[in-house]
C-alpha cells in the first residue's frame, strides 16, 4: 500500500491556489490598474509620483494590483518598497524596512533614532538621484497614530530633502488623519468594488484553467463553488474551495471534482476561513458577532444593542461602527426594514450560525 501516490493528481499547478499567487492577468481590474500606473508613471521620468489610496473591501484585488504595477516599476529600475503594515506595526520598523531596501543593508540593531534612519534613506536617494515608491498595504490595520506618524515622516521628505517619494496606500477602511498629516496627504483615490457573480465566475474559471488538468473540474462542482463564493462575496474563499475540493476528490481517488467534494469541504472550509476573519476583530466586535449569531430568526439591531449593553458598556455610536465593520468584512448583511411605525435595521446572517458560533468558540 502506498500512501502518497502522486501519479494521479488532478492538479496541473497547485501553486495557483496559494494565497500569494499573482496571476499574469488581473481580470476586471483594467481601470484600476491603468489609473494606478498613470499615478506612478512620473517616476519613470524621475518626477514625483502621485500619492494614491487604493480603497475597497477585502479580496477585491488591491494587493494584487500593487504587486502587478510594482513588478513593472522594478523592471524600469525604480526603487520600490512593499510593506504589509499589520506585520510591521511600528513607525520604526517601517523605516527600518525602507532603509534595508534603499541602502541594501540592515540598519544597526540599536541606538539609531527614526530620524537618523530617515536621514540615511534620503541621503542615499538624493545621491543616487532615485525616486522611491512605498506601498503601505492594509494601512488601516495600524493604530491611527502610527499610520499618521509614518505618513507624515515620508511626506516631509519632499520638503526637507528634496527627494521624490510616492506613497501607495491600500485600505479597507478609512484611516483617520490628524491635522498635521491631513494637511499634506491628499492621495488620489482608486476604488476597488466587490466583484459580482459573473466576475467571480471569470476569475475562478481562470484559476481552474491554470491549476487543474482539463476536465478535472465538473461544471456542476464549479457552479456550486461560484455560488458559494458569491454568497459570501469573497474570492479568497472561492480559491480556497477550488483547491480543497480538488484534494478531496484526489483523496477518494476520483478523476473529477464533483459537487459532493465541494459540499464536504464547505463546512470545514468555512470554519477555517471564518477563523481568519475573526482574527481581525477585537473582543467587543467578536461579542457583537456572537450575539447576532445566537439570536434565532430575524435579528433586529436594537435587540442586539440591548443585549450587548447589558454585558459591556458601549455607546450607540461605537455599536454602529461595529455593525458597519462586520458588514464590511461580510460577516453580516444589514437591511432597512419596517417595525411598527418606525424604520429599523435588520441584520442578516451570512453564514450557517452553527459554523459561525463554533468558529467563534474555537478562536
Ligand atoms: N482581478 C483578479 N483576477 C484574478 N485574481 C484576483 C483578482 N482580484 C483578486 N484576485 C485574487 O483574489 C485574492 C485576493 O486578492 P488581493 O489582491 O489579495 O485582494 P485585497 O488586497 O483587495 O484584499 C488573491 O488570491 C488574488 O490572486
Ligand atoms: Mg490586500
Amino acid at each position: 500500500m502506498r500512501y502518497l501516490k502522486w501519479d494521479e493528481t488532478l492538479f496541473k499547478n497547485e501553486n495557483v491556489f496559494d494565497p500569494d499567487y499573482l496571476p499574469e492577468v488581473l481580470l476586471h481590474r483594467g481601470m484600476q490598474l491603468t489609473a494606478l500606473a498613470a499615478n506612478l508613471r512620473p517616476a519613470l521620468r524621475n518626477s514625483a509620483p502621485i500619492h494614491t489610496l487604493l480603497f475597497g473591501p477585502p479580496a477585491t484585488g488591491k494587493t494584487s494590483a500593487i504587486r502587478t504595477i510594482f513588478s513593472e516599476l522594478k523592471e524600469y529600475g525604480i526603487c520600490t518598497v512593499y510593506i504589509r503594515c499589520p506585520l510591521v506595526a511600528t513607525a520604526y520598523k517601517v523605516m527600518a524596512r525602507i532603509f534595508e531596501c534603499v541602502c541594501n543593508h540592515q540598519p544597526p540593531q540599536t541606538g539609531v533614532s527614526i530620524t537618523r534612519l530617515y536621514d540615511s534613506i534620503c541621503s542615499k536617494l538624493a545621491e543616487d538621484g532615485k525616486v522611491l515608491v512605498v506601498a503601505l498595504d492594509d494601512l488601516n490595520f495600524l493604530e491611527a497614530d502610527v499610520a499618521n506618524e509614518i505618513l507624515y515622516i515620508l511626506l516631509k521628505a519632499h520638503e526637507e530633502y528634496a527627494v521624490k517619494i510616492g506613497i501607495v496606500a491600500a485600505a479597507t477602511e478609512r484611516v483617520m488623519l490628524d491635522m498635521k498629516t491631513g494637511a499634506i496627504f491628499h492621495p488620489d483615490e482608486i476604488y476597488f468594488p466587490l466583484y459580482d457573480e459573473s466576475e467571480i465566475r471569470d476569475i475562478l474559471r481562470q484559476r481552474v484553467k491554470l491549476g487543474f488538468y482539463d476536465g478535472a473540474m465538473t461544471d456542476e462542482a464549479f457552479d456550486r463553488i461560484v455560488e458559494l463564493t458569491a454568497k459570501v462575496c469573497d474570492l479568497r474563499f472561492g480559491i480556497y474551495l477550488l483547491r480543497m475540493a480538488g484534494i478531496e476528490a484526489e483523496n477518494r481517488a476520483s478523476r473529477r471534482v464533483e459537487v459532493k467534494d465541494v459540499e464536504i469541504v464547505y463546512e470545514g472550509g468555512t470554519k477555517v476561513f471564518l477563523a481568519k476573519s475573526i482574527s481581525a476583530l477585537n473582543s467587543d466586535e467578536r461579542e457583537t458577532l456572537k450575539i447576532i449569531y445566537s439570536i434565532k430568526g430575524d435579528v433586529n439591531s436594537g435587540d442586539v444593542f440591548k443585549i450587548l449593553k447589558s454585558e459591556v458598556n458601549m455607546s450607540y455610536t461605537r455599536f454602529y461602527e461595529i455593525i458597519n465593520k462586520l458588514e464590511r468584512l461580510r460577516l453580516i448583511d444589514v437591511v432597512m426594514g419596517r417595525k411598527g411605525k418606525g424604520r429599523t435595521r435588520y441584520i442578516i446572517k451570512k453564514y450557517d450560525p452553527r459554523v459561525m458560533l463554533k468558529a467563534l468558540m474555537e478562536y
